[in-house]
């Protein structure tokens, strides 16, 4: 069992909160607002500030908005050391070109790229709990991440929630994930009628399980 704290009280925080303590880990919640009325999907073993929520957990979900990462991360990074950091943030126009990916700014904020992996970008919120993609296979996590040392702690936690892991290369090649998630919407709005049930798939790749 790990302990996971998941930053952000919204629709990635409910649903990779319900689907790890549906497979046995303990999630903790940090949310701006401690005080608030924050009506969870899934029993949390904690909720509350960000200090408290990052205490004693191995793992941290970066499930807050792109912009406000830096900010969370300038703020906490004492309380971010020996854990697996998880930046499932999406950039949109605010990298407009996707030179580099949203992850490489955070890898910059946090001054190292140790124990930092870019996921669940593309897996919209109500794909994560429903987890059978079209093919019949489970849903595809595309990770990328500088440390083999990160791919190989997130793993197992992708498994546990029915997914299953696409090794996507270095930290870098997550801006070509950022990129798709731009387009996944554009299809998913012009061709599902907006029902982000949508998602991408790599068929073909021997890697793949
Ligand atoms: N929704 C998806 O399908 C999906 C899929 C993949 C990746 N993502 C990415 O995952 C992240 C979270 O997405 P979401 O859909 O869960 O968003 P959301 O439903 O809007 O929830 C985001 C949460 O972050 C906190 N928050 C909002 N504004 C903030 C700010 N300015 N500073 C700090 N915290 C703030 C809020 O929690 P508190 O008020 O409790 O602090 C809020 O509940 C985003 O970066 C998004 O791009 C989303």
């Amino acid at each position: 069992m790990s302990t996971i704290t998941i930053i952000g009280t919204g629709l990635m925080c409910n649903a990779l909160g319900y689907g790890w303590t549906e497979a046995g880990h303990s999630i903790r919640v940090g949310t701006r607002t401690p005080d608030g009325d924050h009506a969870l999907r899934f029993t949390a073993s904690f909720v509350g500030g960000y200090a408290e929520a990052l205490d004693g957990s191995d793992a941290v979900v970066l499930a807050i908005p792109f912009p406000a990462v830096k900010g969370f991360i300038e703020a906490h990074r004492q309380h971010l050391d020996g854990k697996l950091i998880i930046d499932i943030s999406n950039p949109f126009d605010h990298l407009a070109g996707n030179e580099r990916a949203a992850a490489e700014f955070t890898a910059e904020a946090l001054g190292t790229t140790d124990m930092l992996v870019a996921a669940f970008k593309d897996n919209f919120a109500a794909t994560i709990n429903d987890p059978t993609a079209a093919d019949g296979k489970p849903a595809q996590v595309k990770v990328a991440a500088d440390d083999p040392a990160a791919k190989a702690a997130l793993e197992p936690l992708i498994r546990d929630l029915g997914l299953r892991a696409l090794d996507c290369g270095p930290l870098g090649n997550a801006r070509y994930i950022d990129a798709m998630v731009s387009l996944m919407l554009i299809l998913d709005r012009s061709h599902a009628g907006f029902t982000m049930h949508t998602g991408w798939a790599f068929t073909g790749l021997e890697t793949t399980r």
